[in-house]
C-alpha cells in the first residue's frame, strides 16, 4: 500500500487543469510540467493566436493528454464566469487551477496619477483576477469536494526594496495572504490552496535584459542565476499532486535564495 502510494504520488494522469496565462513564459512552463505528469491542460488567456500556435506545438510534444484554449480576460468578472462555466460544460470537472496570469507595471507610487490608474490596473489583474478565478472554480470544486489551487505570486510580496514596484509588490503580498486565508476556509472541503513565489525567472521579460545587467542581478542571487520556467512548472506539478497532500496554505519561495539577503 505504501509503495503503491509512492508510485502514483506524482502522477496527474487524467486530471483536468486550468492554467491562466498558460501559453507564455512561466505559465507555459507550468502547462508543460502538468501535461508531462498526465494532466489535460486548458489555457485561459486573451491572446488566442499565440495560444493556438503553442497548443499545436504541445500536442505534437505530448501524447495522451488534451490541450484546449478558453478566451478569458481575468480583469473581467463576466469573462471569468463565462470561461469557467464553458470549461465545466465541456469537461465536466476541474481538478487543478493555476492562477499564473499577471502584469508587472513599473513606476513609483508617488508618480502615479491621482486616480491611481496603474495601482488599480495592477490589483485588478494580479490579485482580483485570481480571486475571480478562485470564486468561479470553487463553485465546482466544493461540489466535487476536491481540488488544488496554486497561486503564482512573487518574492516581491515578501521584500520591500524592489525599486518602482510598490503596486506590484503590494498586490503580491496580499495575494500571499489571500492564499493562506482561502486555504483555511476550504481545507475541510477537500480543497488545498498553495502559492509559489518566484524570483527572477527567464520568462519573456528576462529575454531583453542586457548581459551586464543580468550579471549584476545574478550577483544578488545566492545560487547565482535566474529560475527557468520549467522549474516553477515542476513545483506546480508537485503541489497539484497527491505527493503534497499534507501541504496547504503554504507560500513556497522559489528564487535561488534572493529573499535571504533582502
Ligand atoms: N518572470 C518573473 O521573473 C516573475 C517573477 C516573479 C513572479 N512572476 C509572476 O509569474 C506570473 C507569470 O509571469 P511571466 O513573467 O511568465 O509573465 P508574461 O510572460 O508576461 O506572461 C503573462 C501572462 O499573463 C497573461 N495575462 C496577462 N493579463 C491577463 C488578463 N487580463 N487576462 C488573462 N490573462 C492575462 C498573458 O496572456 P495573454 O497575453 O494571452 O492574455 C500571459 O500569458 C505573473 O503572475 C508574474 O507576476 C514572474
Amino acid at each position: 500500500m505504501y509503495l503503491k502510494t509512492l508510485e502514483n504520488a506524482y502522477s496527474l494522469a487524467g486530471k483536468n487543469a486550468i492554467v491562466t496565462g498558460g501559453a507564455k513564459g512561466i505559465g507555459l512552463g507550468i502547462t508543460r510540467a502538468l501535461a508531462n505528469q498526465g494532466a489535460n491542460v486548458a489555457v485561459f488567456a486573451r491572446d488566442e493566436k499565440t495560444a493556438g500556435t503553442v497548443i499545436k506545438e504541445l500536442e505534437a510534444e505530448f501524447g495522451g493528454v488534451r490541450f484546449s484554449f478558453y478566451k478569458a480576460d481575468i480583469s473581467s468578472t463576466e469573462s471569468c464566469r463565462n470561461a469557467v462555466d464553458a470549461y465545466i460544460r465541456d469537461n465536466g470537472r476541474i481538478d487543478i487551477l493555476v492562477n499564473n496570469a499577471g502584469i508587472g507595471p513599473n513606476g513609483r507610487f508617488v508618480d502615479m496619477d491621482e486616480e491611481l490608474t496603474d495601482w488599480f490596473n495592477c490589483f485588478n489583474v494580479d490579485l482580483h483576477g485570481a480571486a475571480r478565478m478562485c470564486y468561479n472554480v470553487l463553485k465546482y470544486m466544493r461540489k466535487q469536494k476536491s481540488g488544488h489551487i496554486i497561486n503564482i505570486t512573487s518574492n516581491a510580496g515578501e521584500i520591500v526594496n524592489y525599486p518602482f514596484l510598490t503596486a506590484y509588490a503590494s498586490s503580491k503580498a496580499a495575494f500571499n495572504h489571500f492564499t493562506k486565508c482561502l486555504a483555511a476556509e476550504v481545507a475541510n472541503e477537500g480543497i488545498r490552496v498553495n502559492a509559489i513565489a518566484p524570483g527572477f525567472t527567464f520568462s519573456n521579460f528576462a529575454k531583453d535584459i542586457p548581459e551586464e545587467a543580468y550579471k549584476a542581478l545574478c550577483e544578488q542571487i545566492p545560487i547565482g542565476r535566474f529560475a527557468q520556467n520549467y522549474e516553477i512548472g515542476l513545483l506546480a506539478a508537485y503541489l497539484a499532486g497527491d505527493a503534497s497532500d499534507i501541504i496547504t496554505g503554504a507560500v513556497i519561495t522559489a528564487d535561488g535564495g534572493y529573499v535571504l539577503q533582502h
